[in-house]
């Protein structure tokens, strides 16, 4: 009997040393597993009561059960302390993959304007710009563009005020350049248009445009022909061809129209060329003695050309989009693809 109270005066003295020394929750648990746990050092004794005098047992029951009392208000009283320390459980679960944040990126327009300016000035060409909002000047009469002209007409024309329109061509470039530069000037001008048109799938009354001037002693349409043929072949590979139609621009004289053979059929006729293998890209020509005339160039000892290219139809050949309102509706679902 004796022998039975003096292990457990030495276990609780170790034990309380252990559990002052529990630096955490875990050592706490462990300690509480030790001691007081099924197969614990107290179960165990208790285990041996059996073996004592009949006399003895409940004076030694009773000291077992107060030592298994006292130890178990030990943990629990520094279980909570830890507890309180260890703060509220955590609310996320951080095995979880991250969220990953927006990541704009760069208009399928805009990466074409890019591509663009990027050719011409490997051609050296430098970039111009223009503001949206223009005159008439601008827009028309320094364009050898009259009065009675029907793209001025309402009907086709935004007008701001009188006088005061948006911009229908990026050709307005062409004047602004020539007005605060003497030659030679080499410019190519991307830029918003705006045209009085219903949006269908191949119109829009907001639309790009990039512009090209080209003004020197001697320019020839060989000249003009050879860049513009270049162009494509950098933009769209060595397979293309190019073909210039006669036709008329007040700004240039003698105009043309350009197409390129069809990007997608590759000139043998597909629904996208509407089965003739040539896509109309834009126009261009020798600027017109008038135009150097309204600029002050003198047109006895200057030439020049100009052209002009719809950047809208060279964005949907390049990523096969079918419809023009896609790339002014801004719909993230259809941007994220470029
Ligand atoms: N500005 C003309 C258009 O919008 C294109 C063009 C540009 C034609 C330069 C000739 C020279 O259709």
């Amino acid at each position: 009997m004796k022998e039975f109270l003096a292990s457990l005066d030495d276990i609780e003295k170790k034990a309380a040393g252990a559990l002052k020394n529990a630096a955490d929750k875990s050592a706490l648990d462990l300690l509480a597993v030790e001691y007081l746990g099924r197969k614990g050092i107290l179960t165990s004794l208790s285990k041996r009561l059996g073996s004592l005098d009949s006399a003895d047992r409940p004076a030694a029951g009773a000291r077992l059960n107060e030592l298994k009392k006292k130890l178990s208000a030990i943990i629990e009283k520094k279980s909570s302390a830890f507890g309180s320390l260890a703060g509220p459980e955590p609310t996320f679960d951080h095995t979880l993959p991250g969220k990953r944040s927006f990541v704009g990126r760069i208009h399928p327009l805009v990466q074409t304007a890019e591509l663009i300016v990027h050719i011409f000035r490997g051609m050296g060409f430098e970039v111009a710009s223009g503001p949206d909002i223009e005159t008439d000047f601008y827009n028309f009469d320094a364009l050898n563009t009259p009065e009675d002209h029907p793209a001025r007409d309402l009907s086709d024309t935004f007008y701001v005020d009188k006088g005061i329109l948006l911009r229908t061509h990026t050709s307005t470039v062409q004047i602004r350049t020539m007005q605060t530069r003497k030659p030679p000037v080499r410019v190519i001008a991307p830029g918003r248009c705006y045209r009085s048109d219903a949006p269908d799938a191949s119109h829009s009354p907001v639309f790009f445009q990039c512009e090209g001037l080209y003004v020197d002693h001697d320019v020839t349409m060989g000249d003009m022909k050879g860049v513009i043929i270049a162009f494509a072949r950098e933009l769209f590979g060595p397979e293309i061809k190019v073909r210039f139609r006669p036709h008329f621009f007040p700004f240039t004289e003698p105009s043309v129209e350009y197409d390129f053979s069809c990007v997608l059929c590759g000139g043998k006729g597909c629904r996208v060329c509407k089965y003739n293998g040539w896509l109309e890209i834009s126009g261009a020509g020798k600027v017109d003695p008038e135009v150097f005339k309204a600029v002050g160039y003198d047109p006895e000892e200057f030439t020049g050309y100009a052209f002009g290219m719809g950047v809208d139809r060279i964005t949907m050949l390049r990523f096969r989009i079918g419809d023009i309102r896609l790339l002014y509706e801004n719909d993230v679902r259809f941007l994220r693809q470029f």
